[in-house]
């Protein structure tokens, strides 16, 4: 079922996520957020979306990139579901991102962790854990940031820097694409 997403200024995207409780993990509740998770986000086109944004308070994301007509520079991920997941940086090389977010009408530059790795439980209750790289990293941290109550615009450096969709493509997408190509060329996991 396609829920309505919270937008900036709502209350529960301020809010941190608890984690969720060993025995819930394959509840029917948790299976219908997830079930819920993914339909919300292909609906909207999204890379990703995190529990919070759907009013759930659980450390839950779902990211999942495949021809994406919102990001269509975004190499692909594949459908992954995460249940309290840690990251681990695995070094402290960053990059300049330009992000957007299904909870804020503009998007705007931030800087991401290039290398990390991310350990969580995935919807079956088994251990995960896989290594992402460059804009999918971006990705996963951007997920990890809406469970902590973190939205894009508190990472936004350079406030003028912010746009919306329509300007980002009209003035910013062709300098924005150059800057990342090396980013998108370092990109893992590499699929399809
Ligand atoms: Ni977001």
């Amino acid at each position: 079922m396609i829920r309505p997403i919270s937008q900036v200024g709502h209350p529960v995207l301020r809010q941190k996520a608890a984690d969720v409780p060993r025995e819930e993990i394959q509840s029917p509740d948790m299976a219908n957020l997830i079930e819920d998770l993914i339909d919300t986000m292909r609906a909207a086109d999204g890379a990703g979306i995190a529990a919070n944004q759907v009013g759930a308070l659980a450390r839950v994301f779902v990211i999942g990139v495949s021809h994406n007509p919102r990001y269509p520079y975004k190499p692909a991920i594949p459908l992954t579901v995460l249940i309290n997941p840690r990251v681990r940086l695995l070094d402290d090389e960053r990059f300049l991102n330009n992000e957007g977010c299904l909870s804020v009408p503009v998007r705007g530059d931030l800087h991401r962790y290039m290398n990390i790795e991310v350990e969580a439980i995935d919807r079956h209750g088994d251990p995960f854990r896989q290594i992402y790289r460059g804009l999918s990293a971006g990705t996963v941290q951007h997920e990890m940031d809406h469970l902590d109550g973190v939205l894009i615009v508190d990472r936004v450096e350079d406030n003028a820097t912010m746009s919306t969709w329509d300007m980002f493509h009209a003035h910013h997408e062709k300098e924005y694409l150059s800057r990342i190509a090396p980013v998108i060329e370092a990109t893992e996991p590499k699929v399809g």
